[in-house]
């Protein structure tokens, strides 16, 4: 099954010198667009869509996200895709695009990756999109001796979750042969308004952080992670095939390096970092550094190139936005 998402990946790297050149969609009518999870980012990506007159349409899993997404105006269904008879009323309908990124938070991870992927794949058989998009994550990439992760490396994913992680991106290639196009984006760690742990446990004075002090971080800012998910909708090649693109900003850093600047900034002294200390559930002992070369290709490039321009922004920002 791993080839199956490398073979596929190789043979469209070569779409993307025609991918780069095409800077709008050709159809200048409005986009239909289904988003299977509108959380923190993708709620960033609808509403830039609705800014460009796209239909937009949401689906979440609470009646609390629904209520939120409609204030804002967005269409909303609401329904739980682990379930087929929910994903096929999520997708009913006929759309250009899907956008597909649901988070397990501390669920299930198979039934949320997997399950909920697949119902809604096979809702979408009825009447397929031309382009799907997967949010996924870079720890399929399982590194963890500190070198580069390109979409190139086939992947070995170390943790349960990024195995179920790779899973999924095996099922969006296989299923998208000879029907639609997509594109799997690998994200970093996703930061910005209201979601920055890092920053906040050296806001909230830790002065002992666990994991070696050399190890190598990776992030993307909310909104550059919205908009490489808009960058990679408004290309939509016309063949089929699947591409793979990691999602992160410029410039991978090392942790005692970004801590030590944020306590400068704090006015604080920098923390000690405890090698034995268990690494936290995210980080799940990851030590790699993660090329953007491929998104930077496509016109994508990231407003919040590094963590001084990212955690800087959110140093500015008035304490009722911090986490
Ligand atoms: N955050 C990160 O650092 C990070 C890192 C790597 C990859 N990613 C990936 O990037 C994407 C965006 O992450 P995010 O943190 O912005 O997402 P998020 O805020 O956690 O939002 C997830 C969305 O999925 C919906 N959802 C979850 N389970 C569902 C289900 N069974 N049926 C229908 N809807 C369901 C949620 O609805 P409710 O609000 O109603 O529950 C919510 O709208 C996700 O695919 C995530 O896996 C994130």
């Amino acid at each position: 099954m791993r080839k199956k998402v490398k073979r596929c990946d190789e043979e469209d790297r070569s779409r993307q010198g025609l991918l780069a050149n095409r800077e709008t969609r050709d159809d200048p009518d409005r986009m239909r667009i289904l988003l299977i999870g509108c959380g923190y980012t993708v709620s960033v990506l609808a509403a830039r869509l609705r800014a460009r007159g796209d239909a937009v349409s949401a689906v979440v899993r609470t009646e609390t996200s629904a209520t939120l997404l409609r204030t804002r105006g967005l269409s909303v269904r609401i329904a739980d895709c682990r379930g087929a008879a929910d994903a096929r009323h999520a997708c009913s309908g006929a759309y250009e695009a899907v956008v597909f990124s649901l988070s397990a938070g501390g669920g299930d991870a198979r039934q949320t990756y997997v399950d909920a992927l697949r119902h809604v794949l096979d809702a979408l058989e009825a009447s397929p999109p031309r382009t799907f998009l997967f949010a996924g994550s870079a720890s399929v990439y399982g590194r963890a001796d500190g070198g580069w992760a390109h979409e190139t490396m086939p992947p070995e994913p170390v943790a349960p979750a990024a195995r179920i992680l790779l899973e999924a991106e095996e099922l969006v290639a296989a299923r998208c042969a000879s029907r639609f196009s997509a594109a799997i984006l690998r994200f970093s760690a996703i930061y910005g308004p209201g979601r920055a742990h890092f920053l906040d446990r050296l806001r909230h004075g830790e002065a002992i952080l666990p994991g070696r002090a050399d190890t190598w971080m990776n992030r993307i800012y909310r909104d550059d992670a919205a908009a490489a998910i808009e960058r990679l909708l408004l290309q939509t090649p016309s063949e089929t095939g699947c591409a793979i693109f990691n999602a992160t900003d410029d410039e991978p850093a090392r942790q005692e390096d970004v801590a030590a600047w944020i306590c400068g900034k704090l006015g604080r002294p920098p923390p000690r970092f405890d090698e034995t200390a268990p690494p936290t559930r995210r980080r799940a002992g990851a030590n790699r550094r993660l090329s953007n070369a491929r998104l930077r290709a496509t016109g994508w490039a990231p407003k919040f190139p590094n963590y001084r321009e990212g955690f800087g922004a959110l140093l500015a920002l008035p304490a009722h936005h911090h986490s």
